[in-house]
């Protein structure tokens, strides 16, 4: 090999400077990518409501690796009321700012309860949950309701899993909205 080629095949790739500053996708966030790919298929030519919703919660419950319970509730009148869902049979009704959920659409913002004896007012559905997480859905400023998945894993969920989950609920309500083209 002359020692042009020898030089050529050790040079390192070229990669721009702002790709490189890009830290790498993690395990789990390579996962959630997958997901929304998946979820934008799924979502693909449908915007009936509940039929979304239904597979959403179903695409959330088999894909996610320890968790008992995956669904909605939708603001209606000061309260969340259940809607699809993945798990055991759930409470119906939960008063606005009551529970996990009512607390994470009270406040506008992402809760994650590493512990969920120790979440004042928690609404325990399933004996068997340990941790939840729950994803509040936007129309613009207004609360529709939120997105709950339990786990029976203490501290299953983290920021990755709140980003993630965050992406799935924000293409899910652009796509209902007519947002996404
Ligand atoms: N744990 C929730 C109630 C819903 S179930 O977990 C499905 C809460 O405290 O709001």
């Amino acid at each position: 090999m002359s020692s042009k080629a020898a030089k050529k095949k050790t040079r390192a790739p070229k990669v721009s400077k702002k790709l490189a500053k890009q830290p790498e996708k993690s395990v789990k966030g390579k996962a959630y990518a997958v997901l929304v790919a998946e979820l934008r298929s799924l979502l693909k030519g449908e915007y009936d409501f509940i039929a979304n919703t239904a597979n959403f919660s179903a695409l959330v419950y088999n894909s996610l690796p320890d968790v008992n319970w995956a669904g909605f509730y939708f603001l209606k009148d000061e309260e969340l009321v259940l809607g699809p869902f993945q798990g055991k049979p759930a409470c119906v009704r939960i008063p606005f700012g009551k529970g996990v959920c009512g607390f994470a659409a009270k406040q506008c913002e992402t809760v994650i309860v590493p512990n969920v004896h120790e979440f004042p007012g928690h609404i325990a559905c399933d004996v068997a949950s340990n941790s939840e997480i729950v994803i509040p859905l936007f129309d613009g400023e207004r609360v529709l309701g939120v997105f709950d998945v339990d786990s029976p894993t203490l501290k299953r969920f983290d920021d990755q899993d709140a980003e993630g989950l965050n992406e799935l609920v924000t293409v899910l309500v652009a796509h209902e909205e007519g947002l996404d083209g």
